[in-house]
């Protein structure tokens, strides 16, 4: 693997999988394979889980791993091309990044998208342009439009949960729409679409207010319903997550509580597990009977981030550079 960025780069997801459970059974079994390495993880945005999940997993692989708060404590970054910077931006990627590919054998990015324009957010120009000038494999540790570490968690915990069936039919899963107070970014729901769709093991249904469509890049492959009590009908897995509009982009248009999931209304699913990527807004995105209820799995699903993180790593470790 040269670069993680998205499903695209994934070979066989059930392998990276496989590796992540194994790595969880036994953390420090490739404690050797990043020994003289190191890891430059740098934030633009804020982070808990990706942070500490990905610098563990570093040290599980005898990595070095260097965080730097770009976003607090650096120089502030221009990503255009031939940019006049007479504005606030000091440093050019193209100088910046050279650099990091000099000082790390591996470069992992967090930035966020503004949610202003559609178009330059989604082109993912800040990730790109650290591919194009760092030369070294670059993680992504969410980007404007997608949030792949996470996924594979998802993927990773769903699996988990799957192994304690006694049954092998396909599960359900259903992504819903969740109220909040202010208009996030749609990655975590993107990124969530593209893997499950390109997993190909379940029945996937993605559940939204009206005018709450995501990009059908993601979610093609997924039955789209509006009423979300039908969607529930049956669901083995409820991923919620909030996000801002795409068509008419970055908007919030509603915070009904009547899309916050209580236990009325899990009583049609079959029982199902509830995930959510964390941080959640209690009581607004999800309430405490919920997420305090034995259908919650979001402490496992966030303690899955060093696998996952782990199993990314070694394998980008094993590939030989050009
Ligand atoms: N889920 C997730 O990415 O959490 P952090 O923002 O805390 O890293």
């Amino acid at each position: 693997m040269k670069q993680f960025i998205s499903v695209n780069d994934v070979r066989k997801i059930d392998t990276l999988v496989l590796s992540a459970l194994a790595y969880k059974t036994n953390p420090l079994s490739d404690k050797s394979l990043g020994l003289n390495k190191r890891i430059g993880c740098l934030f633009l945005n804020p982070s808990m889980r990706t942070r500490l999940s990905t610098q563990i997993a570093a040290q599980n692989l005898g990595m070095e791993c260097i965080i730097f708060n770009v976003g607090q404590e650096g120089w502030a970054l221009e990503f255009e091309e031939e940019a006049i910077m007479s504005g606030n931006t000091v440093e050019h990627v193209k100088d910046a990044a050279p650099i990091l590919g000099k000082y790390f054998d591996i470069l992992a990015i967090r930035t966020f998208p503004s949610l202003k324009n559609r178009e330059d957010d989604y082109s993912e120009l800040y990730i790109k342009q650290f591919i194009k000038y760092a030369g070294i494999p670059v993680v992504s540790l969410e980007s404007a439009t997608l949030h792949p570490l996470q996924s594979l968690t998802d993927i990773i915990t769903i699996t988990e949960e799957l192994n304690k069936w006694e049954s092998s039919r396909k599960p359900k899963i259903v992504l819903t729409w969740a109220p909040h107070v202010k208009p996030l970014p749609q990655c975590v729901a993107n990124s969530f679409a593209q893997w499950v769709n390109a997993w190909g093991r379940s029945d996937f249904v993605i559940t939204h207010p009206e005018d709450y469509e995501l990009s059908e890049e993601f979610t093609k492959g997924a039955t789209i319903i509006h009423n979300q009590e039908e969607a529930l009908k049956n669901a083995d897995f409820v991923y919620v997550k909030n996000r801002s509009t795409y068509n008419d982009y970055g908007k919030s248009y509603t915070n009904d509580a009547k899309w916050q999931l209580k236990n009325k209304r899990w009583a049609v699913t079959n029982n199902a597990k509830v995930m959510h990527c964390l941080p959640v807004r209690r009581n607004v995105e999800l309430s405490d009977e919920i997420l305090d209820g034995e259908m919650s799995i979001v402490t496992q699903q966030a303690s899955n981030r060093v696998w996952a993180a782990q199993a990314v790593l070694a394998e980008i470790l094993r590939t030989p550079l050009p």
